[in-house]
């Protein structure tokens, strides 16, 4: 018990000023391990915050490499602050779904979430930081560029000089005036899951001898699987993969993709399959379908699920609205229509759904880069969306795969995939972005291949609760016949440039619905690449990623 613990005002100089990003501060660990780093973001965090003494804070991470470490910085910090209580994930782990669930359920001030979300982790791999708000959701575009600015005139921080705090054991302690509480990390997430979704029909699926297998990819999401999976809805043992938290991810890029979830991908395609497949990244928040020998588009999923939502007690009433990100396709504006609800359509990045979900237009929302989530909390949720699909598997008796081909004989399909070109050059990049805000004005009306280009636009949006308006989101190519191609650099990437290329054909016609993807899209993407100059300006004749 430390009765008399110290604060000590560090003098420090202010660091390189980078934007934190829709997702936090996101650099490698050795760019945090350098003297001050991180003392200085989070004091210049504490110091864009008013109001807090007194009150409680949420701390937890993902578990990678530098957690530990970075949450007793931000202990002895935040008791320095004056902050009342800090509650914190046993051994430093809060998935980042976790965390927004127990910043609202405990009407805490606000949390500081410890992830650089499906980065690899390791001692020369990527950390990160993120501020999220009472609401539980990340910080608003107001509070982050406070931080930003203040990172760049920071000339002191405040820390209290005491002994590491024991993170590891549940209870109370206390650090200075501070008392620190060690929560259970599944606890008040499972609980709310349970009022969500239909336990008692999910258990007897897996008690007629359904099967499923949950890759967490040895990141945060283990324990909160196996706890809910396989303790409490009765999934065999060994139904959880990859199931422990290693501050390496065991080697993992904990990305939840066809790519990086490959011994998933290849036991689901495999003889034997089970009967559903799901991965979650490094933090939590992503998740990835798959039925047997099927994939699920993210785009596919939002609206499946928006369509059978109702069948789950905690979407019985029926949904307020949709909120999809830009680049994910329209498949779930067609289920909105049906359902005679509004489909938003925001910018790139979970902040955006969150005015929408908090004024009450949305509930169900979802990006094509694996993120689905809804208003129960403020982030996107992996393993919500799993549970989301157990339920209405459940429900109607019908496999993944029946499903979503239902899906597509009633709405059509939107056949889409997703390029990426990483470590592109970035004046290549930005210069390929120029280039068609360029010629933008004069594509209308062309042909170009076999299309028509209806128009080409650069993305701004103005949020219909507070009024932001926010541009230069992406560059939209659109053609007379409804498919569609966006363009957009990466904000996360920590390496060069990331140019994403987003293609959507809508495919009305049943007997075309089980043509390739990628062969479906040729067309497309030939067209893609020729508009934008990309073999040209990148030098790359092939994306380094497909999904
Ligand atoms: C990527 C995804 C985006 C997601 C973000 C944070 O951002 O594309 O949908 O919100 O990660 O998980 P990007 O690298 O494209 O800027
Ligand atoms: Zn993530």
């Amino acid at each position: 018990m430390t009765a008399v613990a110290t604060s000590r005002t560090v003098d420090t100089t202010p660091f390189d000023g980078q934007k934190p990003g829709t997702s936090g501060l996101r650099k490698k660990v050795k760019a945090f391990a350098q003297p001050h780093y991180l003392e200085n973001f989070v004091q210049s965090i504490f110091d864009s915050l008013d109001g807090f003494a007194g009150q409680a804070l949420v701390v937890g991470g993902d578990g990678r490499y530098y957690n530990r470490t970075a949450v007793q910085v931000i202990l002895k910090m935040a008791a320095a602050a004056g902050f009342g209580r800090v509650l914190v994930g046993q051994g430093g782990i809060l998935s980042t779904p976790a965390a927004s669930c127990v910043i609202r359920k405990r009407k805490a001030f606000g949390g500081i979430i410890l992830s650089a979300s499906h980065n690899p982790g390791g001692p020369d791999e990527d950390f990160g930081i993120k501020y999220n708000i009472g609401a539980g959701g990340p910080a608003p575009e107001a509070v982050t560029e406070a931080i930003h600015a203040r990172t760049k005139t920071i000339a002191q921080y405040h820390i209290l000089d005491a002994a590491d705090v024991d993170i590891d054991t549940l209870g109370e302690s206390r650090l200075g005036a501070m008392v620190v509480e060690v929560i259970d990390p599944v606890a008040d997430y499972a609980a709310l899951m349970e009022t969500l979704f239909d336990f008692a029909a999910i258990r007897r699926l897996f008690d007629g001898g359904f099967r499923m297998r949950f890759d967490a990819m040895g990141a945060v999401t283990g324990p909160y699987a196996t706890e809910i999976l396989e303790n409490r809805l009765g999934a065999a043992p060994g139904t959880v993969i990859n199931g422990t938290p290693l501050e390496d991810f065991g080697g993992h890029h904990p990305d939840p993709n066809l790519v990086h979830a490959k011994e998933l991908v290849d036991e689901l395609f495999g003889p034997d399959a089970p009967d559903l497949g799901a991965a979650s990244d490094g933090d939590g928040d992503r998740n990835m379908i798959l039925g047997r020998n099927f994939y699920v588009t993210p785009s596919d999923s939002l609206a499946v699920l928006s369509e059978h939502a109702t069948v789950c007690p905690g979407y019985a009433g029926g949904l307020k609205g949709i909120a999809r990100s830009m680049p994910t396709s329209r498949a779930p504006d067609r289920v909105a229509a049906a359902l005679g609800i509004p489909c938003w359509e925001t910018p790139t990045g979970w902040k955006f759904f969150g005015t929408l979900l908090d004024a009450g237009k949305a509930t169900l929302c979802g990006e094509e880069s694996f993120g689905t989530g809804s208003d129960h909390v403020r982030e996107k949720d992996g393993l919500w969306a799993v549970l989301m699909w157990l339920n209405v598997v459940a429900a109607t008796g019908k496999s993944v795969e029946t499903l979503v081909r239902a899906h597509w004989a009633r709405f059509g399909r939107t056949v889409y995939s997703r390029h990426d070109y990483e470590g592109v050059d970035s004046d290549a990049a930005n210069g390929l972005v120029e280039h068609l805000r360029a010629i933008g004005p004069g594509l209308a009306g062309k042909t170009v291949g076999p299309y028509t280009v209806e128009g080409l636009d650069d993305f701004a949006y103005t949020d219909p609760v507070d009024g932001s308006v926010s541009t230069h989101q992406g560059i939209r190519l659109m053609f007379t016949d409804g498919s569609r191609v966006v363009f957009r650099l990466s904000g996360t990437g920590t390496s060069g440039a990331t140019l994403r290329v987003y293609l959507e054909q809508y495919e009305p016609d049943p007997a075309r619905h089980d043509i390739d993807t990628q062969e479906a899209l040729a067309p497309l993407i030939a067209v893609a690449g020729a508009v934008a100059e990309i073999a040209a300006r990148t030098g790359r004749t092939e994306p380094t990623v497909i999904t």
